[in-house]
């Protein structure tokens, strides 16, 4: 049996919203917790790397003697000066170098649910080929397909709260595509795990919570009673206001994964966990809106 307190745990992406709820609870359970990010924010325990591109110099010596590198760098929206290949695939391909370099021997790293090698869209493309360059590294990997995160200041509650508080929330096509989110709290501790239990060695495993549900339920769900306007627009207005930018709030990809109805098999998380998943109602109470 490992010693958890000795182990030492580096965490790329430690500024985003796993990220963050993971060094905090590594942190918490007395782990040696570096936290590599491109700006230092305030408030911060633990210890801190700055790094732009994950191609420092300095990092290699920063990092000798870590046990397990869980990256969490990635983007689920291009733009004109950040793409999928040069953040998603090939920061991946710089994570594991550096893993080599370093002789760290665990990576453990966050794809989505519903990638697989005949998809089409970009940003699965790139999650697709970063999991691949995992899976050849030679590395012990740990790959979760995720599907929604939910918890304090997730990307999607933070969406609809934001639509909330303008006043209008929006509902693309019929809402009756489905979703399974899984709480941050299931989320980090069942990648505190992965970092040592054998279990979850060389394996891809669905990231989702127990229970599957349409996205008008989980508004309804979010709303708790609370009165505000729905609206329900077409997919062609929708993809045409996430192509022209018009409406920030949701880019054309994150629409592809929400009407997707992209399901995951929770059996085997489930079997190798020791995790009492929470239902999405009580991460709910957790979201930015409560
Ligand atoms: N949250 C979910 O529901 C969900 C579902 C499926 C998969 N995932 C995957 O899980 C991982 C973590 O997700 P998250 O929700 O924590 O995302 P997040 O809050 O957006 O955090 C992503 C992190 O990546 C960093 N990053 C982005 N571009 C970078 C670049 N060019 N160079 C260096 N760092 C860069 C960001 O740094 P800054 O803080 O400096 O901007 C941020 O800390 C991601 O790979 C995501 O695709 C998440």
């Amino acid at each position: 049996m490992t010693n958890l307190k000795r182990l030492k745990v580096a965490v790329t992406g430690a500024n985003g919203f796993v990220g963050r709820n993971l060094s905090h609870l590594l942190v918490a359970k007395g782990l040696d917790t570096l936290q590599i990010v491109r700006k230092r924010k305030k408030i911060k325990s633990g210890m801190i790397i700055i790094s732009k591109n994950l191609d420092e110099k300095h990092l290699s010596s920063k990092l000798k003697g870590c046990n397990a590198f869980v990256h969490l760098i990635g983007i689920g929206r291009q733009t004109t000066h950040s793409s999928y290949d040069e953040v998603n695939v090939n920061l991946t391909k710089k994570a594991i170098m550096l893993c080599k370099e370093v002789r760290i021997k665990k990576i453990i790293f966050i794809s989505g649910l519903g990638v697989n090698k005949d998809t089409t869209f970009g940003y699965f493309i790139s999650k697709f080929r970063a999991e691949q360059e995992i899976i050849n590294s030679g590395l012990d990997y740990t790959i979760f397909r995720a599907s929604y995160i939910i918890g304090r200041n997730d990307p999607l509650t933070r969406t609809i709260s934001e639509q909330y508080k303008k006043g209008v929330i929006t509902i693309y096509g019929s809402g009756k595509y489905h979703l399974q989110p899984i709480f941050i709290d299931d989320v980090v501790e069942v990648i505190f795990q992965s970092l040592t239990d054998k279990k979850f060695s060389y394996k891809i495993i669905d990231l989702v919570g127990p229970q599957i549900i349409t996205y008008l339920s989980f508004i309804q769900n979010f709303l708790q009673g609370r009165k505000v306007s729905i609206k329900k627009i077409s997919f062609e207005e929708a993809y045409h206001q996430a192509l022209n930018n018009l409406d920030s709030q949701i880019g054309v990809d994150d629409l592809n994964i929400l009407v997707g109805d992209f399901i995951g098999d929770p059996k085997v998380l489930k079997k190798i966990s020791h995790v009492k998943f929470k239902t999405y109602k009580k991460a709910l109470k957790t979201s930015t809106f409560s």
